[in-house]
């Protein structure tokens, strides 16, 4: 039995239980370390492949290949016992055709241990999303700013802005709840259509960059930890982590230029010296 099935992990099934019910806590995690520390505050732990960016310096999230959304998956899972791990399948793993979805998502699952996979879309994807729910694999939704496909929206922009584009954004999260997604990602969505798209679906919403009142939230872990460079306005830091590290390493050369570092409770003594 693999980890995610164990008894006390969060499933999907509980997620989307959590529909008008209390706030639902998630962060994006990419190592296993951040991930056990996450683990005791979120309900789920989002190995997003915005890793691509904030890990391995791509510019994008489209280069991102699935065997590094694998190889981040399975130590999210081993650092955290008790939240749902989602792994976020990365582009042109999913988009040509249900079976190639059904093949790779499935890939994802066995080699990480996951309890879900996140997929961009909405009206185009809910075929693909239905296929994979059929067949045992829970699907999270994202729709709105779906960074996948920043070559054809032309920029990392808010949608839903003007309400000529609210149909297209609420038809969107209707076609994937009802293709049986147990939640929805919006992203960089207005309020008030986020309000709106929350009221409407059955299941819950997952802002970043959305409402108060979706019925969860989701940030980046690096940006709300202050460790990231530049950061969207939706974000809040809740930490100064860069200044933190900054501080200590600075700290660190100083010693070692200064021969302070590493003091003598840092070094081995000889045996039967007395000295430890
Ligand atoms: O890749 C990611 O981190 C995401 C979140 C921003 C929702 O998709």
């Amino acid at each position: 039995m693999s980890v995610q099935a164990s008894a006390t992990r969060t499933t999907s099934v509980d997620i989307r239980a959590r529909k008008g019910g209390e706030p639902i806590v998630s962060l994006t995690a990419y190592h296993a370390h951040t991930a056990a520390i996450a683990d005791k505050h979120v309900d789920f732990l989002l190995v997003g492949d915005s890793l691509g960016m904030v890990m391995h310096g791509y510019e994008t999230t489209v280069p991102v290949p699935l065997d590094l959304m694998i190889m981040h998956g399975r130590a999210v899972v081993r650092g955290a016992k008790r939240a749902l791990v989602v792994v976020d399948m990365p582009f042109g793993s999913y988009e040509e055709s249900p079976p190639v979805a059904f093949r790779n998502a499935a890939h994802v699952l066995k080699e990480t241990g996951c309890g879900a996979v996140k997929l961009e879309g909405g009206r185009q994807m809910a075929e693909t999303i239905r296929y994979l729910v059929e067949r045992g694999i829970p699907v999270m939704a994202h729709i709105g700013l779906t960074p996948q496909a920043i070559n054809t929206l032309g920029g990392f922009r808010a949608q839903g802005r003007t309400e000529d584009q609210w149909a297209r954004l609420e038809a969107d999260a209707m076609a994937v709840a009802e293709a049986g997604a147990f939640a929805i990602v919006l992203e960089a969505i207005a309020e008030p259509l986020a309000q709106r798209i929350t009221k409407a679906v059955p299941v819950p919403t997952i802002g970043i960059g959305a409402s108060a009142a979706c019925d969860g939230q989701i940030l980046v872990m690096e940006d709300m930890l202050g460790l990231s460079p530049r950061v969207p306005k939706f974000v809040k830091e809740f930490g100064q982590v860069g200044a933190a590290i900054d501080g200590a390493i600075a700290a660190y050369a100083a010693e070692v230029k200064g021969r302070a570092f590493p003091g003598v409770e840092h070094t081995y003594a000889m045996k039967g010296s007395g000295k430890k």
